[in-house]
């Protein structure tokens, strides 16, 4: 029988990839948004309002819940941190997986593995610690995936990014001392629907085999698209004094046990 997956940001970057890829994987998929409808998101839910979630629980009776969604505005807690909270308490008893961020690191210890704790340096990153500590909490059981940079089918916003800096569209640099490792949506969006059917409990790191800086990943970008390459604006954290998190590598050995996924690297997955 065919069970029922519910993936909150069905209309984000990553939620409508868990959706389209859901099918395939066993699942009969629905998306929520909040604010755009998508044809990978038909049911409304916004997680800052418990009753909300517990009337879409009720309704759509979900075997497995994936949960991509996060505020927007990288300062709404409400939406990152408090709706993680509300989530994880209405959906007792159904299987959880949690997409989580490196944004929780500082950089200052480079090679971050599951047992590594968060040290945010901005709001963003605070929320998304608060909203691990808070699903752990509620649902020990749950998955709880700590991700990169997502980016690979044309749609992150790094890709985004990268064309509107070499266009003049937008101001900005990229940093050569801004080091992550990036990860192909797609990779990720079948490791989440693998975890989403397992019993995997507690954090795990599921991000690329790269680690590349923020430039070098737009030079993989712009070569891809046959752009200028010279055009892309380089910068340095250091240079310019900012308190950004610096260089955050998400170790892969555990994942690498686990999933039958295999993770690409930047450089293999955007190459050509
Ligand atoms: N993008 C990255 O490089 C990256 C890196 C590391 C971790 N992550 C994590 O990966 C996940 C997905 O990121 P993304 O880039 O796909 O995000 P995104 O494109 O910004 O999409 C955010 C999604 O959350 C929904 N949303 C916003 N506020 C909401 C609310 N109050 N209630 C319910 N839904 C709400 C949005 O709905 P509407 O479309 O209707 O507004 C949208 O579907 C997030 O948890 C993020 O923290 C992302």
């Amino acid at each position: 029988m065919t069970r029922r997956l519910l993936i909150t940001g069905g209309s984000g970057a990553l939620g409508r990839r868990v959706v389209a890829r859901a099918a395939a994987a066993g699942w009969d998929p629905i998306g929520t948004f909040v604010a755009r409808p998508a044809p990978t998101a038909t049911v409304r839910l916004d997680i800052r309002d418990p009753a909300q979630i517990r009337r879409v629980l009720a309704e759509v009776r979900p075997d497995a819940i994936v949960h991509t969604a996060s505020g927007r505005d990288r300062n709404d807690w409400a939406a990152t941190a408090d709706g993680a909270a509300h989530l994880a308490v209405a959906a007792a008893g159904i299987r959880l997986v949690h997409v989580s961020s490196d944004a929780i690191f500082s950089g200052r210890d480079v090679h971050y593995d599951e047992t590594a704790l968060p040290d945010p340096v901005y709001r963003y990153g605070a929320a998304k610690a608060a909203a691990e500590t808070a699903v752990r909490a509620v649902d020990p059981a749950a998955a709880i995936v700590r991700t990169s940079l997502i980016l690979g089918d044309g749609n992150g916003a790094h890709e985004i990014l990268t064309r509107d800096l070499i266009a003049g569209r937008a101001a900005g640099a990229l940093f050569t001392d801004e080091i992550r490792t990036p990860v192909h949506v797609d990779d990720l969006a079948d490791a989440l629907l693998e975890l989403a059917a397992g019993d995997y409990a507690g954090v795990l790191n599921v991000a690329g085999a790269d680690p590349v800086s923020r430039y070098d990943l737009g030079v993989l970008v712009a070569r891809r698209e046959h752009l200028d390459v010279a055009a892309i604006p380089a910068g340095s954290l250091a240079a310019l004094g900012l308190h950004r998190p610096t260089d955050v590598r998400l170790v892969l050995d555990r994942a690498k046990q686990v999933l039958r996924v295999r993770l690409r690297g930047a450089h293999e997955f955007l190459a050509g």
